[in-house]
């Protein structure tokens, strides 16, 4: 297989990891960044010795196939549609879009002219949550009944140089973090059938603490705390704590999956491994019968694979294949996390209108070269 040229847009924080692995991985052969500051893409041209273009030289670049989106939520839906309009594949960082508009038109571009939507998050391929996948089909906990995501933290004002966002419509607790949550509970169970939630804004302002906008006040205008419930065609029952306003505690589990004859504990769904070193928690608990099974992930993409929902895309091109990280997941996950919102906004259960196909596990054949190069 030839190697798919790839350009991304988008030359921010996570434009890092994202640029080491695809000009390592043998599949992609990363060729081109652009940002709408210049600036930003010229110093990640010269760091990975790839060519820097503006947004619409990348955009119409004859030397680019499939073009990965990292700009800013609010326009991962603009910028995806200008790509596809180009006849180019096109795989967005999370959310998929700021809202259902824009991903539906997107996905029915995309169907039209035979091109292929990929979205982040890919994490759900990595190590433990393919090995989580396999562990629960084997039928070690029994039968699954629930799940909840616990997603606990007092925000980012903090810590983040520029918080704002994050307390807008668009971002929150759900919107932000909601996409590994939501997208690691479909790759385990399949679709989601209805969603219900009762959401807070415990704190109407917020004062920034972190440099350089130490001071600033920030009006909060969108829920920063959601008590969730989701109901899975499968029949499982889902719970989310998603919350800016509460503290975390130590030893306090991402996911808990319980099933008839014992209880899981999932990794974090924002990580390939979910491994933090201590043998003794290893990275998958599985409780049973008054005992705790430590499980070590075997599976393959342990280390930072970013990008790896990028490589399933292109040999799901090759291959004739839908992808695993498709545009259909994504646009269900957002489906849900808007359902979340409107849910506590009109007082009742909201039914989603997407229903995606549970993606498939990895199989033990596909990508030997990047699975040996990324652990
Ligand atoms: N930083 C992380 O750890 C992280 C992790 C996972 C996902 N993400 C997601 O990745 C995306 C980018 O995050 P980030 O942290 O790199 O943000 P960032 O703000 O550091 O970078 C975004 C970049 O996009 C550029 N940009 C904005 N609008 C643009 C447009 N219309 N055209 C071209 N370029 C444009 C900005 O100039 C900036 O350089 C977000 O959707 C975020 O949710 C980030």
């Amino acid at each position: 297989m030839n190697p798919m040229r790839v350009g991304i847009i988008g030359a921010g924080n996570i434009s890092s990891i994202y640029c080491e692995n695809l000009k390592k991985f043998p599949s992609t052969e990363l060729v081109a960044i652009a940002d709408i500051v210049p600036a930003a893409a010229q110093a990640q041209a010269e760091k990975y010795e790839i060519k820097a273009f503006t947004v619409e030289e990348l955009i119409s670049s004859t030397e680019i196939d499939l073009v990965v989106n990292l700009t800013i939520p609010a326009v991962h839906g603009q910028v995806a549609i200008q790509i596809l309009n180009a006849g180019k594949h096109v795989h967005n960082e999370k959310p998929l879009a700021p809202n259902r508009e824009e991903a539906r038109e997107m996905l029915r571009m995309a169907k039209e002219k035979g091109l292929t939507i990929g979205c982040a998050p890919d994490t759900f391929l990595g190590a433990a949550h393919q090995q989580v996948r396999k562990l629960i089909e084997s039928g070690i906990i029994g039968p699954v009944v629930g799940v909840h995501g616990y997603m606990t933290s007092r925000g980012v004002e903090s810590w983040h140089p520029n918080p704002e966002f994050f307390y807008k419509p668009g971002a929150g607790p759900m919107l932000d973090m909601g996409p590994y949550y939501l997208t690691a509970m479909v790759n385990m169970f399949g679709p989601i059938r209805r969603v219900a939630s009762i959401t807070n804004i415990t704190y109407p302002e917020r004062t920034v603490t972190s440099e350089p906008k130490k001071g600033t006040v920030i009006k909060v205008e969108t829920p920063t705390h959601f008590g969730t419930t989701v109901q899975f065609h499968s029949g499982v029952v889902g719970q989310l704590t998603m919350s800016f306003d509460t503290h975390g505690f130590e030893g306090q589990p991402c996911i808990v999956v319980y099933g008839g004859d014992g209880t899981m504990i999932v990794p974090d769904p924002n990580s390939f491994d979910g491994w933090d070193g201590r043998p003794e928690t290893g990275n998958i608990i599985v409780r049973k019968g008054g005992e705790s099974q430590i499980i070590r992930a075997t599976e393959p993409f342990k280390t930072n694979s970013r990008g790896l929902g990028v490589l399933d895309t292109v040999h799901a091109i090759a291959e004739g294949r839908p992808n695993r990280a498709s545009g259909d997941l994504a646009f269900h996950v957002l489906d849900a996390m808007l359902a979340s919102i409107e849910s506590s906004e009109q007082d009742r259960f909201i039914n989603l209108e997407t229903k995606p196909d549970q993606p498939s596990l990895i199989g033990d054949a596909e990508f030997p070269a990047e699975r040996e190069l990324m652990g």
